[in-house]
């Protein structure tokens, strides 16, 4: 089965036979040295620069992500969010959840966040940090990390960015940033089962002073015992695999392979007479969003699609309705993305 949503993905036969090196204990040296391994691999494909600690742990992208939005403020301290999808507005939730004061600035969500109104947000005196999503998975709209980050460090606010759909698909400059979260199987094609944050070295030393919000997600936790719970050893394996082949194939390759296919992909869609959800300056390199063509229900498509081996995803939230997505992640070729138009003209009755 080819997949053709933002993750999990394709992975190849190296990262799956990964899974077999054989049983571990987590707390003997053979973790340690496979942890290191991973560590130093997340920070050469991504934090080449230095400056960065790599915090590892088990779980979804989420899991990560809710660590990093819980341990990124003071007592004092107020969250900027900066929302226009579903994950902008889930960083916001997990806030709330955590009963942490927050100011979302939203913005359409086929739209880039309105900067005056981040700069505004941005202004007001208890706030600590902003929360930007790099590449918002609800419509493949990559929005403007570096200029938002940029303006929260011309105001001394740290910058915390989601990029679990963004590394390794579409460029991201860490420097800008003070934690950066990824996930295993998406643009970096490993397994789900262990996702990490990228937290520069000297905010490490700040976040361990900050109330600790969950037991279970806690950066300051994880940077003081690397292994504090049972982590998912045969995940993790595959996961240093698939860094292992990343950094063979090179991140700004990667980045150029996506594109390339994302390119092929859109070129195909432009023939057919698709309807794309975001113009060209705003897409991604990983995913697109088209309208549902007339006539068409989503079901059908994908059951269609599905049976000629390919599996395409759903629209979120308010546009459920209305779109589908095509992401073009993971461990495939040209003749795949190829033989997905050929599907799809076989579903679309053509
Ligand atoms: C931008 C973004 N943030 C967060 C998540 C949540 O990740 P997970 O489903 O791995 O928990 C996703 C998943 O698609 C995502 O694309």
């Amino acid at each position: 089965m080819i997949l053709l949503n933002p993750g999990p993905v394709n992975v190849s036969p190296r990262v799956t036979a990964a899974l077999g090196r054989g049983d571990l204990c987590h707390r003997e040296v053979e973790f340690a040295t496979l942890l290191d391994s991973i560590r130093a691999r997340l920070l050469a494909a991504f934090a080449p620069a230095g400056g960065f600690t790599a915090v590892v742990l088990t779980g979804s992208g989420t899991a990560a992500l809710e660590a990093a939005v819980t341990s990124v403020l003071s007592a004092r301290g107020r969250l900027v969010v900066v929302a226009n999808g579903v994950y902008g507005e889930r960083i916001a939730a997990m806030a709330g959840a955590a009963r942490l004061p927050h100011t979302v600035v939203e913005s359409p969500w086929t739209a880039p966040p309105d900067l005056d109104a981040v700069d505004r947000a941005l202004a007001a005196p208890d706030v600590e940090a902003v929360a930007v999503v790099h590449h918002e998975t609800t419509t493949g709209l990559r929005n403007p990390v570096a200029e938002v980050a940029r303006m929260a460090r011309s105001r001394g606010k740290l910058v915390l960015v989601d990029s679990i759909s963004g590394l390794a698909g579409d460029p991201l400059d860490v420097d800008g940033a003070d934690l950066v979260v990824g996930t295993a199987n998406k643009c970096i094609q490993g397994l789900p089962g262990m996702a990490f944050v990228l937290v520069r070295e000297a905010v490490m030393e700040r976040l361990a002073t900050h109330p600790r919000r969950s037991l279970y997600l806690s950066l300051a936790t994880y940077a003081e015992t690397k292994v504090p719970f049972t982590p998912a050893v045969q995940v993790a394996y595959a996961l240093d695999e698939a860094l292992a082949e990343l950094l063979e194939e090179g991140v700004a390759a990667r980045v150029r392979r996506y594109a390339a296919a994302a390119a092929l992909l859109r070129a195909g869609f432009e023939r057919r007479g698709l309807r794309f959800v975001l113009p060209p300056e705003l897409r991604s390199n990983s995913i697109t969003a088209l309208g549902l063509p007339a006539g068409l229900g989503y079901r059908e498509l994908h059951d269609g699609l599905k049976e000629r081996g390919f599996v395409v995803y759903e629209g979120q939230g308010r546009l459920q309705r209305d779109i589908f997505r095509v992401a073009n992640m993971g461990h495939l070729t040209t003749a795949d993305f190829e033989r997905f138009l050929v599907a799809l003209d076989a579903v679309l009755g053509r």
